[in-house]
């Protein structure tokens, strides 16, 4: 990463909203590293370890994994990618952070390294259209790619237009399981958001429109925050 200029920019707003979707649209033009906390645990629960056992007794409930261990495992790989990745200007946090205690973790983090938050990207969807989103969600298993049955169509309901992966329908998208994750964001995460709109660093965007003019939203609101 580049050592003059470290910018940390979160994504942040109810499931289904297209957090995943802009971050992976935005991060590649702003030279940002795209990290995940959900896909960090979706790559856990793949390897079949103690520890993937540990997460799936939350994830598939869609309760939070707790906050020491979704801690650990998000600042472990940020500091793998900052060993490996020395040409990127910084990190597009998606899924982190979701509760207050997660938000002062990260403050703390930063202020040790001397280092801020750049900007929080709110994308904002009501929530009836939430339910829709998150049911007909499929995630390429190969490449992480999202598509949506009616709304972003794959060319083929099986397989992945970018890499010709197998589609499959997240364990989490249940309706009862989106039930629960939307309780916890409107309960534990929307109210830190005041924390951050305080800083000045909240930046609002109207994500019920096209996937491509959100992405262009995103981009412009972004475009004074981020340091090359
Ligand atoms: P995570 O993977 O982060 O899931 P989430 O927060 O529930 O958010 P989603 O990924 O469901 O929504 P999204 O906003 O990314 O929407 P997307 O772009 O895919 O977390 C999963 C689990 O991991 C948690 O429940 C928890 O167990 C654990 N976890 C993760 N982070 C944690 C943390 N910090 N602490 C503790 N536990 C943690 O889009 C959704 C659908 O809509 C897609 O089908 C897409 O194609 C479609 N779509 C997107 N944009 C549009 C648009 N503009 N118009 C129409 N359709 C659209
Ligand atoms: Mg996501």
């Amino acid at each position: 990463m580049a050592e003059h200029a470290v910018n940390y920019v979160i994504i942040v707003g109810p499931q289904g909203a297209g957090k995943g979707t802009q971050a992976a649209a935005v991060a590649p033009r702003l030279g940002l590293e795209h990290v995940a906390t959900g896909d960090l645990f979706r790559a856990i629960l793949k390897s079949e370890s103690e520890l993937g056992d540990e997460v799936r007794h939350y994830y598939d409930q869609g309760a939070l994994v707790p906050d020491d261990l979704t801690i650990r495992v998000l600042f472990a790989h940020i500091e793998q990618l900052q060993e490996e990745k020395r040409g990127t200007t910084g990190v597009l946090l998606d899924g982190f952070p979701r509760n207050a205690a997660q938000a002062k973790s990260l403050d703390d983090a930063l202020a040790e390294r001397g280092e801020a938050i750049s900007a929080v990207v709110l994308v904002d969807v009501p929530r009836p259209e939430l339910m829709k989103r998150l049911t007909g969600r499929l995630v390429c298993s190969n490449c992480g790619a999202t598509y949506h049955r009616e709304f972003n169509p794959p060319k083929s309901a099986e397989t992945c237009d970018q890499c010709g992966g197998e589609l499959f329908q997240r364990s989490d998208d249940t309706p009862e399981a989106v039930e629960k994750r939307l309780e916890i964001y409107y309960e534990q995460t929307e109210p830190i958001l005041e924390h951050y709109r305080e800083q000045g660093v909240l930046l609002e965007i109207d994500g019920n429109r096209e996937i491509d003019s959100v992405t262009a939203d995103i981009l412009d609101s972004l475009k004074d925050r981020v340091s090359a």
